[in-house]
């Protein structure tokens, strides 16, 4: 096992009827700012629990963050904390808004003339505005992280932030939210959060068995969840399942003392901003194809993934590591996720070589847990996944 330190300060308040807990978590001479989506939660009720557990405080709303959060969105909701001397965040939505609310949490302290700088020269965030969470997606485990993506549309790119500055302070976990999300989201977070597993799994073997098993609880739990949820999502046990192993696969504990990859998320993210394809299907779309290209180096890890989530007996380390890959390609398609780039865009033509170039201007040359995928390969995954 690798060393680690491990801090995780964020609240998690779960459970039936918990979005009230708001009020006694947010200090009462805070001035608010609630940040939300597209309008989801006015049409399920949401918005209306967060107002009325808020009924005594000071709260002004910033709605209209969108999916994969738009830069230029954000700085508006910016001059509003100015302009009104805002002095707590609350982020009531799926990984979309929480990223953005964190992303105004590092902005609003940020002493330099050009916020996107934040993402750009990967400033660390060490101090961020507070900021709690009402989680409305189960998916990207941003409410018990701190981490964030953000998209600028003029340039085209997708960048990570982060910082010790941007854990929630607290989150609340309702499984009832699930109810109203549509398939295409709930089938998004499945892939997300096994993704999120894979990512810090599929490496090499660095003898955390704990970890190992953690991540393989997770996994396994997703599997048997993912059809339940699918066909019901009001069927509690299963929703609140689906959203504790989401928060678990990416609160930091499962990636403590282990390699991680991150791979697949790097390239991902640049399908996102160059096709808009939603994140969890960039994932299923480079994920396999990745684990194809870097057969020999994860065989281990993939064989006993294949053993013990999907059962494999037959075959060896090889052949068990390539039986897994396709296992999860199965269970991709089983909810009707497609796992190739041309359905979703035909426009993908010269799209690896572009990629291959902003890695090496990025200085992005070596990805994965071994630092051994370069721009060179990343062109070849992405060539595979066409
Ligand atoms: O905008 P509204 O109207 O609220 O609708 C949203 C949105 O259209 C809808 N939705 C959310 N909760 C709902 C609901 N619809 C009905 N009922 C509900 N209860 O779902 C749509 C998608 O929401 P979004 O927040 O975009 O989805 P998700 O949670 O998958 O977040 C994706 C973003 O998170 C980033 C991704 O890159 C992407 O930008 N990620 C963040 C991570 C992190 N911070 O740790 C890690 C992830 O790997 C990921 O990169
Ligand atoms: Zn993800």
């Amino acid at each position: 096992m690798l060393n680690f330190e491990y801090k995780n300060p964020t609240k998690i308040i779960f459970g039936k009827g918990q979005i009230e807990k708001v009020a006694s978590e947010i200090p009462t001479d805070a001035k608010v700012l609630m940040l939300y989506g597209g309008g989801s939660i006015k049409k399920n009720g949401i918005y209306n629990q967060v107002i009325n557990a808020l009924s005594k405080h000071e709260v002004l709303e910033f709605g209209g963050i969108e999916a994969n959060p738009k830069y230029h969105t954000l700085l508006k909701a910016l001059e509003v904390i100015k302009s009104e001397n805002i002095t707590f965040l609350l982020a009531v939505g799926g990984g979309s808004v929480i990223d953005g609310t964190k992303f105004l949490s590092s902005a609003a302290l940020y002493e330099g003339a050009n916020p996107w700088d934040i993402l750009k020269k990967s400033i660390r965030t060490e101090v961020g505005m507070p900021f709690g969470t009402v989680l409305t997606l189960p998916a990207t485990g941003s409410e018990m992280n701190s981490g964030a993506v953000i998209s600028n549309e003029e340039t085209k790119e997708k960048l990570g932030m982060g910082g010790p500055g941007l854990f929630p302070q607290f989150s609340v976990l309702d499984p009832q939210v699930i109810a109203s999300i549509p398939k295409r989201q709930i089938v998004n977070g499945i892939t997300d959060a096994f993704t999120h597993v894979l990512e810090q799994y599929i490496t090499y073997p660095a003898g955390a068995h704990l970890q190992d098993r953690i991540a393989e609880g997770i996994l396994q739990t997703l599997v048997e969840t993912a059809p339940k949820i699918i066909k019901d999502t009001t069927d509690y046990e299963a929703a609140s399942n689906f959203m504790w192993c989401c928060t678990m696969a990416l609160n930091g504990l499962i990636q403590k003392g282990v390699p991680t990859d991150w791979a697949t998320h790097g390239i991902g993210h640049e399908l996102t901003a160059a096709y808009e394809i939603d994140h969890a299907r960039t994932l299923a779309i480079i994920g396999p194809n990745l684990y194809r290209f870097k057969l020999e180096q994860k065989k281990e890890k993939l064989a006993q993934y294949g053993e013990r989530v999907w059962g494999i007996t037959s075959g060896n380390t090889i052949e068990k590591a390539e039986q897994a890959i396709e296992k999860t390609v199965e269970f991709f398609h089983d909810m009707e996720i497609s796992t190739q780039l041309s359905d979703y865009t035909k426009d993908y033509k010269g799209f690896a070589q572009l990629i291959k170039s902003r890695f090496e201007e990025r200085g992005w040359g070596a990805l994965g847990e071994r630092k051994d995928i370069t721009p060179s390969d990343v062109e070849k995954i992405i060539e595979m996944s066409y």
